[in-house]
């Protein structure tokens, strides 16, 4: 396939001798010189679920050197198979197959696959390597960047889990021709939010080629990950456990958490949970006077344009949105921390909004 000029890009993740490359590109997916040097040894394992194994994983398949032992797995689509039974299912196709600890693995789906592959990796022998090759937009900018890898338990989303890194991350832009508009939306809720906590000039891009984002032009698409994935990378070099700045990645996080633990996950996709979420947050950040009622508009106009809800859901009372919103993991003894703005392009976590506030906000946002 010929490579479009000025499409392809590679930017690195810093993290020591952890380090790895994302490759950004057209066409990836069929040139095997992008995957062949992080294959730790001859034994490969791709895999993916129902949904995307009959777009791409032949392509992948084939693009890989014949003389490698490669198998395949296809796991069922849906974040309740995020499980430590579809893991297991990996280990034991692992042993079934006699792999050893020089073995990779391939990850070929979104953030569900991307994740319980990872997690697969981390424990498999005490780790073994693995590839990412994201296929959602959110898994191309968010989650196959940073090393967080995990399952969902009963007991509560992403409970179990290890950072474990990747060898490379492979985007290969192609692949979102199939994914539904309404996935392509989500995964911009987290290109956006990139822009709202580091990069007003970003942010500015972002507003000027939505339209063509929308209509996944290449070359817009492969710009706007790379950006959305420096910014990560920037953040969890820094950060790489979150102990500190990582969790400003969570704006609008806490608000959207809520809506999709009480919609019921899968009602709202999480991006358009974080969509609403993040104009929460703004709103708030405006109440508490820190950005003006113009930043406030221009929030909301761009997290609309990307086609994502800014009403909150209408049988959502206040009291449903603190009960929820307490439980979250960046909270310090009884106070409530949030991700709020200072300005467009610079956020913070602040535990300084006054009970009452918070209240007014949840009463009186608007529901859908
Ligand atoms: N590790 C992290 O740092 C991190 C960060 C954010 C989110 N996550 C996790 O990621 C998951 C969400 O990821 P997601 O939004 O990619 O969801 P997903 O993996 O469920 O994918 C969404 C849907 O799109 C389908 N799909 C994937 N690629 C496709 C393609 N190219 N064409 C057509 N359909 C395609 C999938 O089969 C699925 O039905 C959650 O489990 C979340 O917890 C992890
Ligand atoms: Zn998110």
């Amino acid at each position: 396939m010929t490579q479009p000029s000025g499409i392809e890009r590679t930017l690195n993740v810093d993290l020591g001798e952890r380090s790895y490359p994302i490759h950004i590109g057209v066409g990836l997916l069929n040139r095997p010189e992008r995957f062949v040097p992080y294959l730790a040894g001859e034994q490969v394992m791709v895999i993916t679920n129902e949904t995307v194994a009959p777009h791409y994983l032949d392509a992948l398949c084939q693009s890989l050197p014949e003389h490698l032992d490669v198998r395949t797995l296809v796991l069922p689509d849906g974040e309740q198979y995020k499980s430590i039974e579809q893991v297991s299912r990996i280990w034991d196709a692992l042993l079934e197959a006699g792999f050893n600890r020089r073995c990779t693995l391939i990850a070929l789906g979104g953030g569900v696959i991307g994740d319980m592959v990872g997690y697969a990796a981390a424990s498999y022998q005490r780790g073994v390597a693995f590839i990412q090759v994201p296929t959602t937009l959110l898994s191309q900018v968010d989650s196959s960047v940073g090393g967080k890898t995990g399952v969902n338990h009963p007991l509560g989303k992403n409970m179990i889990g290890a950072f474990w890194q990747p060898k490379a991350v492979i985007v290969d832009i192609d692949t979102l021709v199939t994914l539904p508009p309404r996935e392509l939306s989500a995964g911009l809720a987290e290109v956006v939010k990139y822009g709202f906590i580091r990069d007003e000039d970003f942010l500015g891009w972002l507003e000027a080629h939505m339209d063509a984002l929308r209509q996944v032009e290449p070359g817009i698409v492969a710009e706007a990950i790379a950006r959305s994935c420096q910014i990560k990378a920037d953040i969890v070099a820094e950060d790489e456990t979150e102990q500190g700045v990582r969790a400003l990645l969570n704006l609008g996080h806490t608000f959207g958490h809520a809506i999709e633990a009480h919609q019921g996950y899968g009602n709202w996709l999480h991006g358009e949970a974080v969509g609403a979420g993040m104009a929460m947050a703004a709103t708030l950040s405006c109440q508490l006077g820190w950005i003006t009622e113009d930043a406030l508009a221009r929030t909301r106009s761009v997290i609309e344009s990307a086609g994502l809800p800014l009403a909150a859901p209408r049988d959502m009372s206040a009291d449903d949105f603190l009960v929820r919103m307490r439980l979250d993991k960046k909270n310090v003894d009884a106070r409530l921390r949030l991700v709020l703005l200072k300005a467009l392009g610079d956020a913070c976590v602040s535990d300084a909004t006054p009970p009452e506030l918070l209240t007014e906000l949840l009463t009186g946002y608007p529901r859908a």
